[in-house]
């Protein structure tokens, strides 16, 4: 052997019991993170009790009609990881409770929700629920004018068979503030909201969004509209430009004395926008009101201009078709 291949040799053995000190290393290294997050693991799902907390069980020894709300809910499920059940109990939204304990009546020692500012109770409640749904809430219309999860949600004593509502019904709720709305649900030509077949929140989300007017889906009106009309999306070979632009230039979402929710009745409703046409399309046609033509009674102009929304027939321009 030669010196250089003997020096090569102890290199190589060199370089490779470095790289199984290494290796061995790492492993322990892994070993005692994975001990650590099984520790984790054990005081989620039976929490210790940190200092300063005292847990469900003296909590309710004094405060017994709010436990039966919170156990009967998903906040008093232990099953969820997530819940404040498997957490810190009652303490997970009040607060530690010992100083408390010491002096009930004095308001700063634990947060007393109905004593508190409403973007404090918010902030109480997004600690848990910031994602999904209510990831818009912060800077909504209904934070921005000091609404609180709790003017909405009772975590104690809910009134609805679900979401924690402080009515019976979700209108209910609505309408306390949006009384006008809730009404024109009551109109001959309305979405079937009392007939159970939609809630306000079907096209709202209360808890804010990236669409006007609080709108679930979408980016602008029609987009929340098509997500349910889906035949009305288009694309149309010939498109009806007042329908692009808006589908509440025509029709009121929340219902209306005309047919189909229609804002006027046809043919007023097209002569808000086409005055003059190679027809002519006022009820003037002839300096007095034809009050026999076929433009006005009935469906009026949809008589002919079937296609309002827009026509995919190659003669379809005039949307008669
Ligand atoms: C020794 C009995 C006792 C224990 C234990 C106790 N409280 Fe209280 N708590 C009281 C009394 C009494 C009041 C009413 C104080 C007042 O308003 O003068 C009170 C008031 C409250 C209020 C405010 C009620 C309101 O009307 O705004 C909250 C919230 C509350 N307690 C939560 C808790 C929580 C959470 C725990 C457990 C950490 C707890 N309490 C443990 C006796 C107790
Ligand atoms: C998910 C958060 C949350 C948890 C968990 C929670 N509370 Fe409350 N608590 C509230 C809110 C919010 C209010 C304000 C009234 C309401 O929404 O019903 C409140 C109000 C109270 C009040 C004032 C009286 C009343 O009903 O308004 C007491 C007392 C109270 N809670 C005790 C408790 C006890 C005891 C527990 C545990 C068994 C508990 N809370 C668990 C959020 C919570
Ligand atoms: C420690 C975390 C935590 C906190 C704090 C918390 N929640 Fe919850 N909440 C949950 C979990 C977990 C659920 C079960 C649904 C889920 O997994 O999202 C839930 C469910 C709900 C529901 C749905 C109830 C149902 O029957 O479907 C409402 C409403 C709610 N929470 C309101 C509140 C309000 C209001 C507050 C603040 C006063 C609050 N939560 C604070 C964890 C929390
Ligand atoms: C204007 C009234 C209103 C306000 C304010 C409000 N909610 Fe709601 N929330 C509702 C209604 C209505 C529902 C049921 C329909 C739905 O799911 O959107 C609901 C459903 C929920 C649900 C269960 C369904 C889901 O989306 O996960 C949770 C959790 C919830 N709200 C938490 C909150 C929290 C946290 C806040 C404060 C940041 C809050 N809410 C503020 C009206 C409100
Ligand atoms: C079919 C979908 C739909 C339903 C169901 C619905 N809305 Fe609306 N809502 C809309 C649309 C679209 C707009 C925007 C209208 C506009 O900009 O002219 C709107 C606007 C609003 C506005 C703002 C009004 C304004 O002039 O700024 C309020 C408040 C409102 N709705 C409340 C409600 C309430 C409360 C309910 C249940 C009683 C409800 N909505 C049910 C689609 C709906
Ligand atoms: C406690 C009163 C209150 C309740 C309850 C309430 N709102 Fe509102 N809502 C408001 C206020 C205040 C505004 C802001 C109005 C404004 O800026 O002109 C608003 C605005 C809105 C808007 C218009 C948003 C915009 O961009 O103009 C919609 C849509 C809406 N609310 C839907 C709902 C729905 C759906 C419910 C029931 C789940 C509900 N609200 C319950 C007070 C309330
Ligand atoms: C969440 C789903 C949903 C959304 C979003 C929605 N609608 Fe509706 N719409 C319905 C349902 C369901 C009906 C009732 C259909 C029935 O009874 O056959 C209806 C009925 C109608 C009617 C009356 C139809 C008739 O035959 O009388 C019109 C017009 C209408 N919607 C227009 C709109 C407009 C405009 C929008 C957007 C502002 C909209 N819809 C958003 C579900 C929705
Ligand atoms: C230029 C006015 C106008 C616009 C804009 C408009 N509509 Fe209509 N819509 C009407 C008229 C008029 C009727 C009644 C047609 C009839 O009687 O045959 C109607 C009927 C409907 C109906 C019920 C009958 C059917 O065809 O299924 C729905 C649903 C509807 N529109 C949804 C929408 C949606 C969604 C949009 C937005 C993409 C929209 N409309 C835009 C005028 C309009
Ligand atoms: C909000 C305004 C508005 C309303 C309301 C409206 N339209 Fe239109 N309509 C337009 C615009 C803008 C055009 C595109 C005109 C152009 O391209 O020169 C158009 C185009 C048309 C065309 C095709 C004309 C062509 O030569 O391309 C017909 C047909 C038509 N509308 C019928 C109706 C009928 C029927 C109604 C009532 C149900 C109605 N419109 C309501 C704005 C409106
Ligand atoms: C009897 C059937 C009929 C009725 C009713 C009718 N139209 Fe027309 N309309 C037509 C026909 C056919 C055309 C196509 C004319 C052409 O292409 O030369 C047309 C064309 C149009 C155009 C496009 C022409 C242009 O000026 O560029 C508009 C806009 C229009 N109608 C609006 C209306 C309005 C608004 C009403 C109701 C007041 C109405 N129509 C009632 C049959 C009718």
């Amino acid at each position: 052997m030669t010196a250089r291949r003997f020096l090569f040799c102890v290199a190589t053995l060199t370089y490779l019991l470095a790289l199984t000190l290494a290796s061995a290393a790492v492993t322990a290294d892994a070993q005692a993170a994975s001990a650590s997050a099984i520790a984790l693991d054990a005081q989620t799902s039976a929490p210790a009790t940190p200092p300063g907390y005292v847990g469900t069980d003296t909590c309710v020894a004094c405060h017994e009609d709010q436990q039966h709300g919170y156990e009967a809910g998903p906040h008093g499920k232990t099953a969820n990881p997530r819940s404040p059940a498997a957490r810190q109990g009652c303490e997970s939204c009040h607060g530690p409770g010992e100083r408390h304990i010491d002096d009930p009546s004095n308001d700063t020692t634990l947060r007393k929700f109905a004593k508190m500012a409403p973007r404090d109770v918010s902030a109480t409640c997004i600690t848990c629920h910031a994602g999904g749904s209510h990831a818009a809430w912060q800077g909504s219309p209904h934070d921005t004018r000091n609404l609180s999860c709790v003017t909405c949600h009772s975590v104690h004593a809910p009134r609805s068979p679900s979401a924690h509502l402080k009515t019976n019904t979700e209108v209910e709720l609505c309408a306390t503030c949006h009384r006008v709305q809730a009404n024109k649900l009551k109109r001959v030509s309305h979405m079937p909201v009392q007939e159970g077949k939609l809630q306000c929140s079907s096209c709202h989300n209360p808890h804010g969004s990236t669409n006007v007017k609080q709108l679930r889906v979408g980016n602008w009106i029609n987009e929340s509209c098509v997500s349910c009309h889906t035949e009305k999306r288009g694309p149309f070979l010939f498109e009806h430009a007042a329908g692009r632009e808006s589908c509440v230039s025509c029709h009121d979402p929340h219902g209306s004395s005309n047919d189909r929710l229609l804002v006027a009745k046809v043919p007023m409703l097209c002569q808000r926008c086409h005055i003059g046409t190679r027809h002519p399309s006022t009820l003037y046609d002839n300096v007095a009101v034809e009050a026999k033509t076929v433009r006005i009674i009935g469906r009026g102009c949809v008589n002919c201009h079937s296609q309002v929304h827009g026509s995919n027939h190659p003669s379809g321009q005039a949307l008669i078709r």
